[in-house]
């Protein structure tokens, strides 16, 4: 068995290696090649391929391909699906598979770390610290988590693992989710409706997946329910919340701070070195300098844990398909 896989990050190369060595499967690796229409004529002769790319795969010339050269998956290394046509690739007898859970604590750990550096105001301390103001100005009092109401929205994976470290600190949980869980409900209060949640939370966490009803989930008419005081943190997906409603929140002091990890126009700048022209007015640049916010880019996942548990999954995923017929993980079939 033959393997290629695109796009492999400095950072994977480490996992792959421990992989091969375990498996004793040859893994070919392109460093800076994505799964293209043209450079999809690489994977002629390899019994399956993988790929982790933000960048669409949505060209059926690609999945023509794939079908020719008897490929029957794309085995992306992330867990959203999203940038593939996956009817478009079922057509074509492609399996797009993925990494549905790799490291919930990488996500749900940057969640709460985001959270409690805003309650300690540091982002504030630091800017005052650069003006020689080392001072215990009365504006940067902190708050405690075991004083605060936690709303975990979207208790999955990652939402109850960070239920379980604010339960950690002392915190009052409450929780809100269209389909509840029984390991949630004994550490969480659920409640009804997100208005009722935002009504008592002062830290909301936000782990859903983006769907049609959750697109802007958070926006203008709901913020409006928010505490005083209240803090934001978004590492789902960018589009959960109307984000310049949010910038407005912010500026008003309706939200105390953010925490955003995800934006909607996000592929403009992800895992990129970018001229800071390309993101001059838009969101992203306003939450960059805001001290209210804190911000990373898509960059909740990166952890050694998560990177391994990510490249050994996806390769496993076509592993297994080559040799049983199997498809594990499979999206789109
Ligand atoms: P999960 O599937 O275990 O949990 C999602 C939860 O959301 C489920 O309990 C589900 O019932 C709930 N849900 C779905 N639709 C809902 C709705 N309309 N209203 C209320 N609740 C709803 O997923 P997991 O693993 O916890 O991941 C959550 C999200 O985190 C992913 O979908 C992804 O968007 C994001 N993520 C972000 C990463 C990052 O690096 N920032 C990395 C990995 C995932």
């Amino acid at each position: 068995m033959k393997i290629l896989a695109y796009m492999v990050q400095p950072y994977e190369e480490e996992a792959f290696k421990k992989w091969h060595e375990e498996n004793g499967i040859e893994v070919d690796i392109l460093k800076q090649e994505l799964l293209t229409a043209e450079t999809v004529e690489k994977a002629k002769g390899y019994d399956g391929i993988t790929t982790q790319q933000v960048i669409p795969v949505k060209d059926e010339a690609i999945f023509k391909k794939l079908e020719e050269f008897g490929i029957k998956q794309i085995s992306s290394r992330t867990a959203g699906v999203d940038m593939f046509d996956g009817e478009l690739a079922k057509a074509h007898n492609v399996a797009i598979t993925n990494v549905p859970g790799y490291s919930p604590n990488a996500i749900a750990e940057l969640a709460v770390s985001h959270a409690s550096q805003l309650l300690r105001n540091v982002k504030k301390v630091n800017k005052a610290m650069e003006t020689g103001d080392y001072s215990w100005n009365h504006e940067l009092l902190g708050r405690e988590i075991r004083n605060c109401t936690v709303g975990i929205v979207g208790t999955g994976r990652i939402g109850l693992t960070a239920a379980k470290i604010y339960q950690g600190y002392g915190a009052k949980l409450i929780g809100y989710d269209k389909f509840r869980s029984d390991a949630a409900a004994e550490i969480l209060e659920y409640k009804d409706t997100l208005e009722d949640l935002l009504k008592e939370a002062d830290i909301v966490s936000l782990h859903l997946p983006l769907f049609e009803d959750t697109y802007h989930l958070i926006n203008k008419d709901n913020i409006k329910f928010m505490k005083e005081g209240a803090i934001l943190v978004n590492t789902g997906r960018g589009a959960l919340v109307n984000i310049d409603d949010v910038i407005e929140g912010l500026e008003s002091g309706k939200i105390f701070g953010a925490g955003i990890d995800v934006l909607e126009m996000e592929t403009a700048y992800v895992n990129q070195k970018i001229d800071l022209e390309k993101i001059k007015g838009t969101a992203a640049e306003k939450l960059t300098k805001m001290d209210n916010v804190v911000f990373t880019p898509h960059y909740a996942f990166f952890t050694d844990e998560a990177i391994s548990n990510i490249v050994s999954t996806a390769l496993d995923n076509v592993k297994t398909q080559v040799e049983t017929g199997n498809l594990v993980n499979a999206t789109n079939m």
